[in-house]
């Protein structure tokens, strides 16, 4: 059983509560702080919370608090972070970890000088049908990873400060692209070193100073590549899907418009049907458990686990850095049109890695292209010679 402080009563900190406070848990939210204290108060009624206060050191620093959740706008969490390290309390905290690189360096050197235990809040590498995919790239059923692309994009973001470039840190790139970053290196693959990114960004709909679209490519060592695409202007609810592509096999996943459940109405008893869902009536795509189907639940778990048994989660600091510095890449590359090299001051994977071969031998002669059974029933290998380069097709009996 963990007891929490939950710093935040807006958005994700009561899907957070939802999820630490869902079914049977046994884990608790002792402390809550909101800027206003009627907003901190009136979390504290809705989730039965012992303490509120609308001072943020008082929450961390109350005696039954075992663990800070930081669910606080991106300007305040290297704040929060540094008060936590002044009281030595195990902190997770939601994305992206900082506005970028420096400010999440400075909070990943804070927490490991002061020992104290660390997770980033990358929800969507716990979503189920993120952990089905990422086992089955694990034990090989793709083969090697070559491609690995994430999409989020919705209409834009509910509260104020998102839109402020100063307060958020950017736009679209940062708020939604840390969350594809994440999901498309898991596949590719933690310890390998992504190395340069190309990115396009624009302003294109929203009377912003951040961009409201982009798309981007981050290049790893070992020859694979991601892909990711934001948007706060898109229409239509939210789009969250992965696709992964390997030697072996293919992997699709959509998250949260059509995963299966769809549903028409005129609009009578209409409800709340999913996050960034842009109308109740006519035809609608709600989702099941969007606590589960989010991964809250499986990254709590997961979290206070770990803590509990003195273990590293599978998402630090460190990885929330490692998101931030390519996202600072991104947003140069924007602006310079050029792949920009990925500055990574602490690396913790492996290093020199080269491209694997794509060479598959046929027989001594010949290395395999491509194999295939056509539509009149001719089995056909093509095949290239390794002494002269030549490219031959062969119909076998
Ligand atoms: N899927 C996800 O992981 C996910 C989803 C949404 C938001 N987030 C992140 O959660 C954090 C909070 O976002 P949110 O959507 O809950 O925001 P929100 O505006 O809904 O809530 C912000 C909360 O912070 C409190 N607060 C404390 N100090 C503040 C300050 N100086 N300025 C403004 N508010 C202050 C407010 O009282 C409020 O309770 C952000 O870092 C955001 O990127 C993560």
């Amino acid at each position: 059983m963990s007891q929490i402080a939950m710093l935040g009563s807006g958005f994700i900190g009561r899907f957070y509560a939802d999820s630490i406070q869902g079914q049977r848990s046994k884990d608790k939210i002792v402390s809550i702080y909101a800027r206003k204290e009627v907003n901190a108060k009136k979390f504290a009624d809705d989730y039965n919370c012992e303490h509120f206060t609308s001072n943020m050191e008082e929450a961390i620093a109350h005696p039954s608090v075992e663990v800070v959740c930081i669910a606080l706008p991106n300007n305040v969490h290297e704040d929060a972070v540094m008060l936590c390290c002044k009281y030595k309390k195990p902190v997770i905290t939601t994305k992206p970890l900082g506005r970028n690189g420096a400010e999440a360096l400075r909070m990943l050197k804070a927490v490991e000088e002061a020992g104290i235990f660390n997770g980033y809040l990358e929800d969507l590498v716990y979503a189920p049908k993120f952990l089905k995919a990422y086992n089955s790239v694990k034990n090989g059923a793709l083969g090697r990873i070559l491609w690995a692309k994430s999409r989020e994009t919705h209409p834009g973001p509910h509260s104020d400060w998102f839109w402020n470039i100063e307060l958020a840190g950017g736009g679209c790139i940062l708020d939604l692209g840390c969350h594809c970053i994440e999901i498309t290196r898991t596949f590719i693959g933690k310890d390998i070193k992504p190395l340069e990114v190309m990115c396009w960004a624009d302003t294109q709909v929203k009377p912003i100073d951040a961009e409201d679209h982009a798309i981007g490519l981050i290049k790893y060592e070992n020859g694979a590549i991601a892909q990711f695409e934001v948007s706060w202007t898109f229409r239509g609810g939210m789009d969250l899907r992965d696709e992964v592509m390997g030697t072996e096999g293919t992997i699709w996943i959509n998250n949260f418009l059509r995963t299966g459940l769809e549903m028409f109405t005129t609009g009578k008893g209409a409800d709340y049907v999913a996050e960034k869902a842009e109308s109740n009536t006519g035809w609608l795509f709600p989702v099941g458990d969007e606590v589960n189907d989010l991964g809250y639940n499986h990254m709590f778990t997961e979290m206070f686990e770990c803590m509990e048994e003195g273990k590293e989660p599978r998402e630090t600091f460190y990885d929330g850095y490692v998101v931030n510095a390519i996202i600072d890449s991104a947003y140069k590359s924007a602006k310079t049109k050029l792949w920009e090299p990925i500055q990574l001051e602490v690396w913790r994977g492996q290093e020199g890695l080269s491209k694997q071969s794509n060479l598959t031998d046929y027989d001594e002669d010949n290395y395999l292209i491509k194999e295939e059974v056509t539509h009149y029933g001719a089995k056909k290998v093509i095949l290239k010679n390794k002494q002269t380069g030549k490219i031959e097709e062969k119909i076998l009996e």
